[in-house]
């Protein structure tokens, strides 16, 4: 049976998703039904959607259900936002705890895990490997009796770079694991050689080809190592593995990010020994298993720098609640220094944005408890409309000042030189169309949109929601006029044009 679908012609919007709701291939159901993705579909697949512009070819009997997401936000700036907020679970505290489950052999439950599309391919990998996940919302069940793969697909280990974490919980787990290299933001090499260096030094052989890494091990019995750099991923990759050693593992050189701390919270609670997270050196004496744990995620710390941002490119007065106050020291300092007003207590916080235009001289991104690399481009979005130059120095990844040109585009006057970025304060930014093309800078864009005249329409959603589980229901709950996929496509007028 084929279908024939036609697409509205969306004035502004020249992209968008078919959203198809697969029975066999459940995978499909993130493609773009667009010219780039049709290479990525088997020549078996008999046509069935033609557009004027995309023709998709997916197999007809797989089809449930067909939806239009258009894929895009859409803004009209210019709102001062003045309302209270619940921060969501965090991303990179959620998918390490996720991989870590793999080393319960049993159930673990996960509440306030964010409902993001990076849970979701995290999800399908546990699936993969044999565990049973049941999820109700934000609460997430995984069982994890029985794994009976150890060889891992590239269709979800190549969109997030968290699906490395897999790396470590394999090893610590069954011994062994063949994946593809992770995928994630385009933001720079993001290389995984400090992750294998380190289990290399406990023992682990790898293989590697082009696409491709395998690892294995005998018994894991702990060890010595020192990280050349504290990397948060190659960290919990050392973690993971060893948590289940026979023997005792001292890591020097350790990331202190909170995610750290989560992650070995989680695991005491399961039973791990570990001592000295938070710090540079972190021992792990080894025991013999884990028992089955229900865990609480912690808050997500960019998500709430996001939304303090969006409070202070309007001007607005913003309440954060649920929010990880504690590790967000730094960026209360910079903000205080831009002139917000902030009133903290546990678990809450509130912004008045109204003088907070000031320029910052040079602010720079450095591992926690610094500046974190994250919230950089929404922090330039932010320095677009203060009054004098900031700038902003990137010293975590190599290649990501991706949102420059689209805030250029919207009136920005900015300069890269190498790492460093000048952002000179303009007196207004002008609404128009632009393209996320990545998670972060998306998110920075749509800050920009808000404060924007006119409309603005940030591309490629799909990024945004990869760390952020609706950013249009949160700004919309602030007072921002943004729209919602419900609602459709909104036309210009919409705008007040
Ligand atoms: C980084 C951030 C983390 C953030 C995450 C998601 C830091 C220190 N880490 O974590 O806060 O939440 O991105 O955006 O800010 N590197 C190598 N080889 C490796 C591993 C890393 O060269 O094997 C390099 C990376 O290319 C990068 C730097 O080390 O330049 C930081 O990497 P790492 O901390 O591992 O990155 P993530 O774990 O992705």
């Amino acid at each position: 049976m084929a279908h024939t679908i036609r697409l509205r012609p969306y004035p502004m919007i020249n992209r968008g998703h078919l959203v198809f709701l697969m029975s066999a291939t459940p995978i499909l159901k993130y493609y773009k039904a667009s010219v780039a993705a049709m290479g990525n579909l088997t020549p078996t697949h008999t046509l069935i959607v033609t557009s004027d512009r995309y023709p998709a070819y997916i197999k007809a009997d797989d089809i449930h259900e067909w939806m239009v997401d258009m894929d895009a936000i859409q803004i009209c700036g210019g709102n001062t936002l003045c309302g209270e907020v619940d921060i969501q679970g965090s991303k990179n505290g959620t998918l390490p705890l996720l991989a870590a489950s793999i080393l319960v052999k049993g159930k673990t439950v996960l509440e306030n895990c964010p409902m993001i599309t990076d849970v979701d391919h995290m999800i399908k990998l546990l699936e993969y490997a044999g565990c049973k996940v049941t999820r109700n919302k934000r609460s997430v069940e995984i069982d994890a009796a029985s794994i009976h793969r150890t060889d891992f697909p590239p269709e979800h280990t190549g969109v997030m770079r968290s699906s490395i974490m897999l790396l470590g919980a394999m090893l610590g787990r069954m011994g062994e694991i063949s994946t593809y290299y992770p995928g994630g933001c385009v933001i720079g090499e993001r290389p995984i050689d400090m992750h294998m260096d380190a289990l290399t030094q406990l023992g682990v052989q790898f293989t590697e080809s082009d696409t491709k890494v395998e690892a294995r091990t005998g018994q894991l019995g702990g060890g010595s190592i020192k990280l050349a750099f504290p990397s948060v991923g190659a960290t919990e990759n050392v973690i993971l593995a060893c948590v289940l050693a026979k023997g005792n593992t001292l890591i020097e050189g350790c990331a202190r990010e909170p995610e750290i701390v989560e992650l070995c919270r989680f695991l005491n609670r399961a039973g791990a020994k570990i001592r000295g997270a938070g710090g540079s050196r972190i021992y792990i004496e080894g025991v013999e298993k884990l028992q089955e744990i229900c865990y609480r995620v912690m808050p997500d710390r960019i998500v709430a720098g996001t939304y303090l941002l969006a409070g202070v490119m309007t001007k607005g007065i913003v309440v954060l609640n649920q929010a990880p106050v504690d590790q967000m020291q730094e960026l209360f300092r910079i903000l205080q220094m831009m002139g917000a007003d902030l009133a903290i207590a546990d678990q809450w916080v509130c912004i008045n944005g109204e003088h907070a235009g000031k320029s910052i001289a040079r602010v720079k991104t450095a591992v926690y408890p610094g500046f974190p690399t994250d919230l950089q481009s929404a922090f330039m979005a932010a320095f677009t409309l203060a009054d004098g130059c900031s700038i902003m120095e990137e010293t975590i990844f190599e290649s990501r000042f991706k949102v420059v040109p689209q805030l250029q585009k919207m009136g920005a006057d900015i300069h890269v030189m190498g790492r460093r970025a000048m952002i000179c304060g303009v007196s207004s930014l002008k609404g128009c169309k632009v393209e996320a093309m990545e998670l972060r800078g998306g998110a920075a864009l749509v800050l920009a949109g808000l404060a924007a005249s006119g409309m603005t329409i940030v591309e490629n959603r799909h990024f945004i929601d990869r760390g952020y589980e609706d950013i249009c229901r949160d700004l919309k709950a602030l007072g921002a006029k943004i729209s919602d996929e419900k609602e459709g496509i909104l036309p210009e007028t919409w705008c007040g044009k």
